[in-house]
């Protein structure tokens, strides 16, 4: 058996333990964040890799005790990289003043990262209103900035890249949040 045919038999185990119970996973023993990040691979998009990496990128994600710690942590994050991104463009509004990248950079990013706000807040003690604040006031502003940009003749590469960082983190926000729901 060559190391890739090997591979992939262990990474299908591992999907069929993951699918079958958290009680499984946990005598595999991966971590939480490495849960949602296979979960993530098969629901979302095949990088896993680009997944864990992300996550890894705060110390505390590999250490989540539980889906409550994990779930804040991810937002926070998700918060973090919004706000960065909002002051990239900002700072290209001021020589590319487009009705894209206006809307983008003002509204739109504001109304994300207020959802990631709100979300956050609702983490403890009410996980389903947190999904609700992804999938409606998030996604409106995310739809609206993608939207603006599709109008305009000029390709904006990089804020599309923003954009995909945007879905990334709602994606395995998402996917935490819901293991607060149907234990
Ligand atoms: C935002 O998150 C993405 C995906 O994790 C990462 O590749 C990117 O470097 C982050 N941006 C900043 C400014 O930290």
């Amino acid at each position: 058996m060559n190391p890739s045919t090997f591979l992939s038999i262990l990474f299908t185990l591992s999907l069929i333990f993951i699918s079958h119970s958290s009680l499984s996973a946990s005598i595999i023993n991966f971590k939480l964040y490495q849960v949602v990040c296979i979960q993530y691979g098969i629901r979302v998009s095949p990088n896993i890799k680009g997944c864990l990496e992300a996550l890894q990128s705060d110390p505390r994600i590999p250490s989540a005790e539980n889906y409550i710690e994990l779930s804040i942590f991810i937002l926070e994050q998700a918060i973090k990289n919004s706000t960065l991104s909002q002051i990239f463009l900002k700072n290209m509004m001021k020589t590319d003043p487009s009705p894209a990248i206006k809307e983008c950079a003002t509204q739109d990013y504001t109304g994300i990262i207020n959802a990631f706000e709100n979300a956050l807040a609702n983490v403890l003690h009410d996980p389903q209103t947190a999904i609700n604040y992804l999938h409606r006031d998030l996604g409106y502003a995310e739809g609206k900035c993608s939207a603006a940009l599709k109008d305009d003749p000029k390709p904006y590469f990089e804020v599309n890249v923003l954009i995909s960082h945007v879905y990334f983190y709602t994606a395995v926000a998402e996917l935490s949040l819901n293991h607060l729901i149907d234990q």
